[in-house]
């Protein structure tokens, strides 16, 4: 096994999301419906997770096949009791030539007030937060278990201050629902040290009933701003980076933009998911995963792994995102996809 492991499309494997908990305490509409995610749903037991050192042992292979960067997703993350630890055993592991990787984590931020001091002094590097509105009414709706949008900036600001930046926040924009928070969103953070990144709402999962009307694009969104504020692009993006960058032209920094419908990123994608119970997904929008969880109970060793994770990663094809757009409403509906709580973000 060596860093220059790539798929059948040559793309290289760099970034490993880890999801740590399928859990969550909110029920955003668009991802866990409370008419799904219910009183009854029945969540993941404790001894399906994967354990810490399952975590660990993955991470460090994936390392050897040429990951930087773990990102630790959920459901919500911060809801993983002793996260920390788990955060700083993921900091001794290093590259082939002998760096840290970068361990980054995305959050719904409502325990970040209080949890951002440790999870720095842990070893994480970096944070993102996802806010869909400032206007505490929609926030509390969108939500849906009323939680106050203040909260979650105060954990933003906590998180800046304890050095977990640059810190960007998300905001998952939906047709008819928040699409006329974007310019506030976009003067609140402008001139500050947060990066606001707008993401198209995507068809994750089965259970958000997307619709390609609810999708606002990514022009229409740069044009809203733009006829405010003037932007311009900023170069051209890191290989498999997710956003395109413009920045303000009077001053006061950057926006990204997150185009996974209408301008698909897959030629670039080197991002690999692991679930909460330990499948190895190589697509947001796999069906299946493949089992490493298995392999780890069943005793494998070291180098049985790297081999496993080799091979899977080297049979790879998956670009959804490009194909979504040759298929008709029926097709994507009989598709199977896992959900994004599941998966992790
Ligand atoms: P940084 O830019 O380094 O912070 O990493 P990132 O772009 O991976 O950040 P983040 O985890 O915040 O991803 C932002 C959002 O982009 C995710 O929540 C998803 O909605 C979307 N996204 C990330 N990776 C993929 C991907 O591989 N495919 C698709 N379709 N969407 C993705
Ligand atoms: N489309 C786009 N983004 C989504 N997220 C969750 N569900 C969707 C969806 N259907 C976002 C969250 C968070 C990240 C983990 O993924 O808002 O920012
Ligand atoms: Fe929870 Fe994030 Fe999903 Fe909202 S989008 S329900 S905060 S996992
Ligand atoms: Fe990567 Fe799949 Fe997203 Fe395309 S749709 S960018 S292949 S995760």
């Amino acid at each position: 096994s060596t860093g220059r492991t790539v798929d059948l499309l040559d793309r290289p494997l760099r970034d490993l999301r880890i999801s740590v908990t399928d859990r969550c305490n909110f029920r955003c509409v668009y991802c866990m419906p409370k008419t799904v995610f219910g009183r009854d749903y029945a969540f993941l037991d404790r001894d399906e997770l994967l354990s810490f050192e399952e975590i660990t042992r993955i991470a460090r292979v994936a390392a050897a096949h040429g990951v930087e960067k773990l990102r630790l997703t959920g459901g919500e993350p911060l809801l993983r009791r002793g996260l920390e630890e788990l955060i700083a055993q993921l900091a001794e592991l290093r590259t082939p030539d002998g760096r840290p990787l970068e361990i980054a984590l995305t959050t719904n931020g409502s325990a970040l007030a209080m949890k951002a001091a440790s999870l720095k002094a842990a070893g994480l590097t970096r944070v993102t937060v996802s806010l869909d509105s400032l206007d505490d009414e929609l926030f509390q709706a969108m939500n849906d278990v009323r939680f106050p949008v203040g909260r979650v900036l105060d954990g933003i600001q906590a998180a800046h201050d304890a050095g977990l930046g640059p810190v960007k926040v998300n905001m998952v924009v939906k047709r008819g629902l928040n699409d006329h928070e974007i310019l506030p969103m976009a003067e609140h953070f402008r001139g500050t040290p947060f990066t606001l990144r707008f993401i198209e709402y995507m068809d994750v999962g089965t259970s958000n009933g997307w619709e390609l009307g609810e999708v606002v694009p990514s022009a229409e969104i740069v044009e809203r701003i733009g006829e405010r504020m003037p932007l311009a692009p900023v170069g051209a993006t890191a290989p498999g980076e997710t956003a395109a960058r413009w920045r303000y032209v009077d001053g006061g920094g950057e926006i990204g933009v997150i185009s996974s419908v209408t301008q698909a990123f897959c030629g670039t994608c080197n991002r690999a998911r692991i679930s909460t119970e330990g499948r190895l997904f190589t697509c947001l929008f796999a069906s299946e995963g493949h089992d490493l969880r298995a392999l780890l109970r069943g005793g494998i060793d070291d180098d049985g792994l790297a081999d496993a994770m080799g091979a899977i990663w080297g049979a790879r094809a998956d670009r959804y995102s490009e194909v979504r757009a040759t298929l008709t409403p029926e097709l994507r509906a009989a598709r199977p996809k896992v959900e994004m709580s599941y998966i992790g973000g």
